[in-house]
């Protein structure tokens, strides 16, 4: 079941990819979530398989079909992702965080469902571990892309995350632009390394951004 459509730039390479947003419970019957489709890092994950990857998707709750030929691990919280991407990151070669976690979970889960009483609540948050700035601290030879979603001063906050969150790559996502929100089928990014913008892709499928990324990375990867 070899496919040749692909053009086999990532041939036997490991590539770890997280989508969609995390689940951070409040009590068995409510949680916090984000508008993230998993649309992006689903695409990258089709992608890397095409040109002959061998893929593990680490993704929250998405209402997409699992691509074919992905290993898939599914998670919820932040802490959930955290720990399936720790635990596979030596093994991979690339390594791709499409995921909107959650930047705050609960401080605590209730073990019930929470009963109405007062007429205000305040439900206390704590900030959760950031996944990509631990790949970032403890990377080796991996290549590690981010993504940095903003709604203002784009190119200044991608790169001050690539910088502090030590990636390879980072693709810059204005979501208050039309058409490249979380939510559709397609995307507008600009993608940075160290020293400033690499190259800007206009607005088109994710799938074509995918492919862009992955040959970009492909190019940039050591060979050994
Ligand atoms: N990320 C992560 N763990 C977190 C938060 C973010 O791994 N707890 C990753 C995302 O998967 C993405 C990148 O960091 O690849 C940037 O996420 P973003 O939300 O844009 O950046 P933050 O550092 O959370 O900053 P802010 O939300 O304040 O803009
Ligand atoms: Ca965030």
């Amino acid at each position: 079941e070899q496919h040749f459509a692909g053009n086999g730039l990532l041939q036997g390479q490991r590539v770890l990819v997280t989508a969609g947003g995390t689940v951070e419970r409040i009590d068995p019957v409510r949680y916090i979530t984000n508008d993230s489709s998993g649309k992006m890092g689903y695409a990258i994950a089709e992608e890397a398989v095409r040109m002959g990857a061998s893929v593990t998707l680490v993704t929250g709750p998405t209402a997409l079909p699992a691509p074919e030929g992905v290993e898939i691990i599914p998670v919820q919280s932040a802490l959930d992702m955290r720990e399936a991407v720790m635990s596979r990151m030596n093994t991979s070669q690339l390594i791709i965080k499409a995921a909107a976690v959650a930047d705050y979970r609960p401080a605590v889960v209730a073990e019930q469902k929470m009963k109405k009483k007062a007429d205000s609540l305040t439900l206390e948050l704590v900030k959760n571990p950031d996944i990509l700035q631990e790949i970032g601290t403890l990377k080796k030879d991996q290549f590690v892309i981010g993504f940095a979603a903003e709604t203002e001063r784009l190119d200044e906050h991608a790169l001050e995350k690539l910088k502090r969150k030590n990636c390879d790559l980072i693709v810059g996502n204005d979501v208050s632009q039309e058409g490249a929100g979380f939510s559709g089928d397609t995307n507008a990014v600009r993608i940075f390394d160290r020293n400033g913008l690499v190259e800007a892709l206009p607005l088109q499928s994710k799938k074509d951004v995918a492919r862009r990324l992955l040959e970009l990375a492909a190019g940039r990867m050591k060979t050994t």
